[in-house]
């Protein structure tokens, strides 16, 4: 069994959740969960009881102003003076006036025989965003994207942490030029050499800047000082998919796949120009302000056309032929996305121990899943499927790639191509208020004192 040594990553917050399988509700979800307890019945996908809200669902998209569509004029140099505040925030208002803090599923996935009115309104930039829905359609070779500006720390004002890793922070920042707001990953350079991560950070900026997908975080522009690396990223005010879970306990099977099917998705598209994530988790997964997730965090992505070695990622949710230091490709996005789906189904992963790392890893060689019974039966197929040791055996690693996991029959309701569009509304639309840098769906941390910007040596 290897040690992990540098290159672990740990899991900050718990991620027990609760263990007891049998309970199929928990007491927590009625009273706390942002998702309302009555959804799991009335929109199970396959009842034909998801439409409602296709109107208001019309309204949504036409007035939906989406980072990904406003791509060109959001560069933080550029001045702002086509996009009053106003039109910013109109995509909150129909779910935040009525319904405040109340948030419902939605209609959760579209039959593609329904009405395709609201596709029409669907922003055509969206779907030029690259995302190959065909599977296997991706052939594209990645392009490095040439951001406008050199940034400067004086471009910002930096205001509150969003979140803290193994290398530095992510502030909320806001644009000196256009007043918007951003979000910056510091690294501190010191912090990168000591745990010899230079590679997978130069990597990290170097595939941030070839992807462009609905479903994937935007990068600026990078800059840097003597001290740390500055990474300019779209801010995504909806908090981390894992603070959703935690507050919900689980998901229903209906929601979990939704955010499941977005993550195949960019997976799909990551995996067509041959970039592995090997970081998928909730911590590393936003919601937008209508609900959309954006996969942030690209630490440990890499370029690999056929086979790497590296051992990286997160104990719970590593592969074992990671653990197992063998050679491995795409296969191991595919493992954590059935740890993914597991642990949004359950509230906690299958391997988990309280115990050490070490133990994460002897349970995940010895790979025994107990699975719940109240897990859906397509959904426990899927998962075996999924998290299955033999990497050639694995769904998603097999002939059809990623095209095995998305005909998959527990995603068998799902629209991919309104998907990603985003058609298909979220099932839970954060609280915040669009545009004026509302944080108030990440966690606090404790702010550091050091002044960015620091100039001498550089270490
Ligand atoms: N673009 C972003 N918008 C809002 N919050 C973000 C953004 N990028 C990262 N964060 C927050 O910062 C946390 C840490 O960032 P991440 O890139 O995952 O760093 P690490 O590699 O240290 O895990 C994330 O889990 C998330 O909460
Ligand atoms: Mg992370």
């Amino acid at each position: 069994m290897p040690t992990l040594g540098f290159l672990k990553k740990k899991r900050t917050k718990d991620s027990s959740g609760s263990k007891d399988l049998d309970s199929p509700t928990s007491p927590i979800k009625e009273t706390l969960s942002p998702i309302t307890p009555t959804i799991s019945k009335t929109s199970d996908p396959l009842s034909g009881t998801t439409k409602a809200g296709t109107s208001s669902s019309s309204t949504e998209s036409t007035n939906t102003q989406d980072s990904s569509s406003t791509a060109k004029t959001s560069d933080p140099m550029t001045y702002q003076q086509s996009y009053p505040a106003q039109v910013q925030q109109r995509p909150a208002e129909p779910y935040q006036q009525s319904q405040q803090n109340v948030p419902s599923i939605r209609n959760l996935i579209h039959h593609s025989n329904t009405t395709n009115a609201s596709s029409a309104h669907a922003d055509s930039t969206q779907s030029s965003n690259g995302g190959a829905v065909t599977p296997g359609s991706g052939t594209a070779q990645p392009q490095l994207r040439v951001t406008k500006g050199k940034y400067s720390l004086g471009d910002f004002q930096v205001q509150r942490t969003l979140g803290t890793g193994s290398f530095g922070r992510v502030h909320l920042v806001q644009s000196k030029h256009n007043q918007r707001y951003y979000a910056v990953k510091v690294l501190k350079k010191a912090q990168v050499v000591k745990m010899k991560q230079v590679e997978h950070t130069n990597d990290e900026r170097r595939m941030l800047q070839k992807v462009k997908h609905p479903f994937l975080i935007t990068l600026w522009g990078t800059f840097q000082d003597s001290k740390n690396l500055y990474m300019v990223m779209d801010f995504v005010e909806g908090g981390e998919l894992f603070s959703l879970l935690r507050k919900s306990q689980r998901f229903p099977n209906p929601v979990a796949k939704f955010y499941a099917a977005e993550v195949t998705l960019a997976l799909d598209y990551l995996h067509s120009l041959n970039i592995i994530y090997r970081d998928l988790k909730p911590e590393n997964l936003l919601l937008d302000r209508h609900g959309h997730l954006k996969i942030t965090d690209f630490g440990f992505a890499k370029e690999v056309p056929d086979i790497t070695w590296t051992l990286c990622g997160t104990p719970d949710y590593l592969a074992p032929e990671v653990v197992a230091s063998k050679g491995y490709n795409k296969s191991v996005d595919w493992w954590s996305l059935g740890i993914l789906i597991f642990e949004m189904l359950c509230g906690f992963t299958p391997f988990w121990d309280g115990g050490s790392p070490m133990k994460i890893y002897e349970n995940i060689l010895k790979g025994r899943v107990k699975y719940p019974p109240y897990i859906h039966p397509d959904a426990q197929d899927l998962l075996q499927k999924l998290i299955t040791a033999d990497m050639t055996k694995r769904l998603g690693n097999l002939h059809g790639g990623s095209k095995d996991v998305m005909t998959h029959p527990w995603f068998a309701e799902v629209t991919w191509d309104r998907l990603s569009k985003k058609d298909i509304d979220a099932p839970y639309v954060p609280p915040v208020r669009a545009g004026v840098g509302d944080a108030s769906q990440f966690d606090k941390y404790p702010e550091e004192t050091e002044a960015y910007g620091a100039t001498g040596d550089d270490p």
